[in-house]
């Protein structure tokens, strides 16, 4: 018998070492039990209060002040329909609310408004169990310029309610960290005016902390730095409060040019020059890169690490983002050398661990697909940190699923994400039944080191519906039956269970939100917001005519029963200006098309005033405007010199971005003001154009468009 025993004691052990070593262990924050109170006194009316009285959230020391296995809630109702919520942290409770608020109390919180109504359905005598993997991630870099730039306080405020309302438990947070570089860098020797060739201005810092940007737009004054700074840490506080953990960033190499160019500095020292990101030149990119082989990048890994921790007050997290080659390769001469590439690694992950020796390093996946990377490189480079100290971010899950390419990405913990946007642009696409299935699939072959999903869009304020769904996916372990689900959301979202909403919102689903996986992203096919060309037409990938007709056909009882909310009118104006942009657009360009052949200069002239009329209509169906957009950029600014550049380089990013159109109508929107102002413009200038010249030249045409159109364009916002 004892010799049973022994075996069966090892045995456990052996169990035990081999589930607890690559485990993902992030330090849960001292959160405040009832700061979930706060959120839904902001956002709610006071009857939300009234049905929630009961709220038990464990404290963190309850946890054992790690992040949970899982996220978990529980909403108990009873006979006479009492409710009491238990939770894990503040914010699983607060998930579980709103999720019962939009499942049985007709209310949704979105990104642009709320819509609440008077009460909950009545219910009695049920247990509600909310249940999800480790990890709920919310963020994209990109998002921290093309959303978040320009945001104050309040803006987020409101956001982070809404993180913590949709149970978010860790996000990214970039912002701030160029206050502290600039004391780490001074203290090495490097001078003031010599960060304003390193830091990029305000606009296009998401690009700058991933090592494709510099100096572009001039740098940042001491005084924003400071602001930002400042923000991030109020935002950071109101995290961790709600039991939500942020992710700093760490050292990935990326330093100013005077740490090389300057000899006497480190006279001995190896760097690397990384490449040119997208066309930029040498002034505005190829930054430099301490060499990962060089003492020197743990020393500044090190110094950075330690002066955030004091400048934020402490070991707040142990989650650290670093990205050493986005959307560039690596810089030595064999492109992927083996040793490199670990040692990157290695030397990223060691200097974190130096300060915090609990240190996860979170990395997104977009380089392995981006560039697509050698399979052997991608092993090599995540061989070099334990399972275990890594967690991934699969940026693209549902398009392009790095796990599966890597086998898990060899053992490490991963996180799913849902991409879906690029640059912000408002086309109406997705498909809810591809998430589902993505997700599901990871859920069943992934193996044990998924440990969650997230949102990693570039920009917010687009296609609702596709994150909401990720949301409530993230809280499923089975496929969600669509025809369910999108009956309570548009329930919730218009507060009213008109079987007319219910409608609307499964032909949305049946047509803009069914998008094949071949077929490409209509952000590129909707030509009006790219420099006009011949031949253009908008196709999509399902029955035009028939789908506009069955939603033309609704539209009577829609008006009547939801004409003045706000949530429906910002769907009805989206959905409006998909069927302008189709119906007018695609006939205006093909007849432009047919009379430049026939030089048929009258059929010229009619044809650019309906493409005229229909940007002129398209700015009435618009639900923001490019202006605020422009003054929030001003209202921020806090020296003379960033009140002009601010605006600038907001007006840069969502049209020609970049010196030379490097990413030109990357970031297009459809705002008021751009649509007429810029859009509109640009197709006047094309028909004016073909009707002085009677051969296109295409090279001729795009030098004076952007030379007379674009380009005056984005620097006249001032
Ligand atoms: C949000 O909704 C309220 C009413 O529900 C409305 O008064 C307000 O104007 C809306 N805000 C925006 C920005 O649409
Ligand atoms: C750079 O410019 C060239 C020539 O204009 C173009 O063919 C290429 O696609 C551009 N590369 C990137 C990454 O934008
Ligand atoms: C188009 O214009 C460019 C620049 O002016 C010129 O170099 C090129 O030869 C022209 N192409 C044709 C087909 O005329």
């Amino acid at each position: 018998m004892p010799r049973t025993n022994c075996f069966y004691v090892s045995l456990l052990i052996l169990v035990w070492a081999k589930t607890g070593e690559g485990a993902l262990r992030v330090q849960l924050p001292d959160y405040d039990k009832n700061s979930w109170r706060n959120v839904l006194k902001r956002v709610a009316p006071d009857w939300v209060l009234e049905e929630f009285q009961d709220v038990r959230v464990s404290s963190a020391a309850e946890n054992g002040f790690q992040l949970p296995k899982s996220g978990n809630a529980r909403i108990e109702i009873s006979k006479h329909g009492k409710k009491s919520v238990m939770a894990n942290t503040p914010t699983d409770a607060l998930n579980a609310i709103n999720t019962y608020l939009r499942t049985q109390c007709l209310s949704q919180v979105s990104w642009s408004n709320s819509s609440f109504s008077s009460g909950c359905r009545k219910h009695s005598n049920d247990i509600l169990n909310f249940e999800s993997k480790q990890i709920r991630y919310f963020g994209n870099m990109c998002t921290f310029s093309y959303s978040f730039a320009w945001w104050e306080w309040p803006q987020w405020e409101k956001f982070i309610d809404w993180i913590a309302l949709n149970g978010f438990n860790t996000v990214l947070m970039p912002l701030g960290q160029e206050a502290i570089w600039r004391d780490v860098f001074m203290g090495l020797g490097v001078e003031r005016d010599e960060l304003d060739s390193y830091f990029t201005s305000q606009a296009y810092l998401a690009w700058h902390r991933m090592g494709n940007l510099k100096a572009y737009g001039g740098g940042l004054s001491d005084a924003q730095m400071l602001n930002d700074f400042n923000l991030a840490k109020r935002i950071i506080n109101r995290l961790l409060e709600l039991g939500i953990v942020p992710i700093l960033p760490t050292f990935a190499g990326f330093v100013p040019d005077q740490l090389e160019k300057d000899f006497r500095l480190f006279p001995t020292s190896k760097f690397n020059r990384l490449p040119c990101w997208n066309n930029f030149t040498s002034e505005t990119s190829c930054l430099l890169s301490v060499s990962p082989f060089d003492p020197l990048f743990q020393k500044i890994g090190s110094t950075f690490l330690r002066h955030q921790k004091k400048m934020l007050g402490g070991d707040i997290t142990n989650l650290y983002s670093a990205d050493p080659f986005n959307e560039i390769l690596p810089s030595d001469s064999s492109k992927f050398d083996a040793s490199f590439m670990k040692q990157t690694a290695q030397s990223i992950m060691n200097s974190c661990r130096k300060v915090d020796k609990n240190c996860i390093w979170v990395l997104q996946s977009w380089s392995f697909t981006y560039d697509q990377w050698p399979n052997w490189a991608i092993k090599s480079f995540l061989s070099a940190v334990p399972i275990g100290n890594l967690l991934i971010l699969d940026l693209y899950s549902e398009v392009v699923p790095a796990w599966q390419m890597t086998s898990s990405f060899h053992g490490h913990n991963f996180v799913w994400c849902l991409l879906h946007n690029f640059g912000g642009s408002r086309e109406l696409r997705g498909n809810l039944q591809k998430v589902d299935k993505g997700y599901q699939l990871a859920l069943m072959k992934a193996g044990s080191n998924l440990v969650g999903a997230g949102l990693s869009m570039e920009a917010i304020d687009q296609n609702y519906v596709v994150y909401q769904f990720m949301i409530d996916r993230m809280w499923s372990q089975e496929p969600i039956p669509l025809n369910n689900w999108l009956k309570s959301y548009s329930e919730s979202r218009y507060s009213a269970d008109f079987k007319v909403s219910h409608k609307f919102w499964t032909i949305l689903a049946g047509s803009f939100y069914s998008q094949p996986e071949k077929w490409g992203n209509p952000r590129f096919s909707v030509f009006l917001y790219h420099r006009p060309a011949f031949a253009k037409k908008i196709e999509y990938w399902f029955p035009v005519e028939e789908t506009f007709n069955h939603l033309q056909s609704l539209m009577p009882s829609l008006m009547h029963v939801l004409g003045d909310h706000p949530l429906f009118k910002e769907d009805l104006n989206d959905v409006m200006r998909a069927v302008i942009q189709f119906e007018i657009g695609n006939e205006a360009a093909l007849s432009l098309t047919e009379a430049f052949l026939m030089e048929d200069k009258q059929q010229i002239g009619a044809s650019c005033e309906n493409l005229m009329d229909m940007f002129q209509k398209l700015e009435s169906y618009s639900n923001r405007d490019f202006k605020e957009w422009i003054e929030d950029s001003k209202s921020i600014a806090p020296t003379s010199e960033e009140r002009q550049v601010f605006p600038v380089t907001a007006s840069d990013i969502l049209t020609v971005w970049g010196p030379t159109g490097q990413n030109l109508d990357y970031a297009h929107r459809e705002w008021a003001g751009l649509l007429s102002g810029y859009y509109g413009r640009r197709w006047q200038y094309f028909c004016d154009w073909i009707l002085e010249h009677d051969v296109f030249n295409h090279t001729d045409f795009s030098i004076s468009v952007f030379r007379d159109v674009e380009r005056p364009f984005a620097i006249s916002n001032i």
